[in-house]
């Protein structure tokens, strides 16, 4: 008989050790190490039994479509690769407070005219979940509610003929498995609850939609293992202090990452937004300088996004930089690219760097648009009204092309601007290329940084002409 022994698991990583420690040996986190029993200890190898033998098919198989489950919600789908896929498991990850049982209350209430399903709680009595549906307008709807923590009850009463086509489980954190000794939380409980739960979901046909707290550091608690276990992960997260959230796709077994969703949150729970760029660019003004519009990309959707810069000169010996929404590391290096290819002095000033509405832009397109919020605010000078920018910015101070161009372009024409700033078509593919003579925008290519300042130099020149007052 095996002896019970206890090991220590990093709650970051999930790596074990058989002694306690401050700081984890794998992963290098501080005060992560917490005590868990293990049941037995496992078997030698394989032991001893001979296994069934398995069948291989062909990479050919049923034809048809991946059926799907839609909700109606279309940026909510959209995100999931199109709906819900039946027997998968989709894990919704988000700060405390974000909206997650906001929004997956709202689908389950918008998939229950099509489905059956079944929400299940374990962090809110029966009573708050109904007073948040009746807030949401939804309270007529056919969902199966129920308040449970313990996986065995929750697999029993799933476990049957008719169970329901989608379960929610709200959240993964507040259930425990009680042949484990561990508290609810753990990675152990985590992953064996989350692992017996999308062994049924698989074996049943449901789809299943974990909901996982994220740790200060920004992973979903429980390590990241849990990630692994599921087919989708969806990232929930928006500003506090902003309307906005934003649902992104970081894993998709059935369809493209980086897809985002936009919603805004209001006193009847969270709306969807259709036309995303025109509510970031809602509170834009083009007569400022140090304000740049960046056409992005997020997902295969074009997004414009105001990004902002103020320079202001610093008493210190080591100048401020501060970034909202944008890789700190790439702001050093498009600072250091101005300085040492253009001349561009930047150092005495402190910086800050802003993208507004709360949004996170990743793209390196942004590089252009950074520079040009930079220098326009160094010079005092805006940026010619109408004006988009995007272009991703090399080392030597040359402007490399970016993907989808066409879309780019397309999106800033139907919010009505007017003029873009681009990397040189010459560089560019053919795939890139395409669109920007008969995008309807006046269209400015630059191979290099240093033509830059000339450029808008011109272009603040326009805005003073007549439309100024604007
Ligand atoms: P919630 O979905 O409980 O967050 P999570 O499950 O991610 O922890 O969201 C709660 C927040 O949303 C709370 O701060 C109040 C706000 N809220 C609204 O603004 N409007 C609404 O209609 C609802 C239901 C919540
Ligand atoms: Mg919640």
């Amino acid at each position: 008989m095996a002896r019970k022994s206890t090991t220590y698991v990093c709650q970051q990583c999930g790596a074990s050790s058989p002694k306690w420690s401050g700081r984890c040996d794998a992963c290098g986190s501080w005060n992560t190490l917490s005590e868990e029993a293990q049941a037995d200890s496992p078997p030698k190898g394989l032991g001893k039994g001979k296994g069934r033998k398995i069948d291989f098919v062909g990479l050919k198989g049923g034809e048809a479509p991946v059926p799907r489950r839609i909700s109606g919600i279309s940026e909510f789908d959209r995100v999931c690769g199109g709906g819900m896929v039946p027997g998968s498991a989709l894990l919704v990850g988000g700060d405390p407070g974000i909206g997650k049982s906001t929004i997956l209350l709202q689908v389950t209430g918008a998939l229950s005219k099509g489905y059956r399903c079944a929400y299940i709680s374990g962090e809110e009595a029966i009573d708050q979940v109904r007073m948040r549906a009746t807030r949401l307008g939804i309270s007529g709807a056919s969902v199966e509610l129920a308040a449970a923590t313990n996986v065995r009850d929750i697999i029993s009463s799933l476990d049957t003929a008719d169970t329901p086509e989608v379960v929610v489980i709200d959240s993964i954190q507040t259930m425990f498995v009680d042949a484990l000794d561990s508290a609810p939380g753990t990675v152990a409980q985590v992953r064996t609850s989350a692992q017996e739960l999308i062994r049924l979901a698989k074996r049943r046909g449901f789809s299943l939609v974990l909901v996982g707290h994220v740790t200060k550091e920004g992973l979903i608690a429980g390590p990241r293992v849990l990630e692994h276990m599921v087919d989708t992960v969806l990232y929930f997260e928006g500003d506090r202090g902003h309307q906005f959230r934003i649902l992104r796709a970081v894993k998709n077994r059935f369809g493209p990452t980086d897809e985002i969703g936009v919603f805004e949150m209001t006193d009847g729970g969270l709306m969807e937004v259709a036309n995303p760029s025109a509510l970031f660019l809602a509170d834009h003004r083009d007569d400022v300088s140090g304000s740049c519009v960046f056409a992005g990309m997020e997902g295969s959707r074009p997004m414009l996004v105001e990004i902002q810069s103020l320079l202001a000169p610093s008493p210190m010996a080591t100048p401020r930089r501060a970034v909202v929404g944008w890789d700190s590391a790439r702001l050093a290096m498009v600072m250091a690219v101005l300085e040492t290819r253009c001349g561009i002095q930047l150092s005495g000033n402190d910086v800050y760097l802003n993208v507004a509405g709360g949004l996170r832009v990743s793209e390196p397109a942004a590089d252009l648009a950074v520079a040009a919020a930079l220098i326009s605010s160094l010079q005092e000078a805006p940026i010619s009204q109408g004006t988009v920018v995007f272009g991703e910015i090399g080392l030597s101070g040359e402007i490399r092309p970016v993907g989808q161009t066409e879309a780019r372009l397309k999106e800033a024409l139907k919010l009505g601007f007017k003029r873009a700033i681009i990397p040189d078509r010459r560089r560019a593919s053919n795939q890139s290329r395409k669109g920007i003579g008969e995008s309807g925008l006046d269209v400015i290519e630059i191979g290099h940084l240093r033509d830059l300042p000339d450029v808008f130099g011109s272009a603040a020149q326009d805005a003073r002409a007549p439309q100024a007052g604007r």
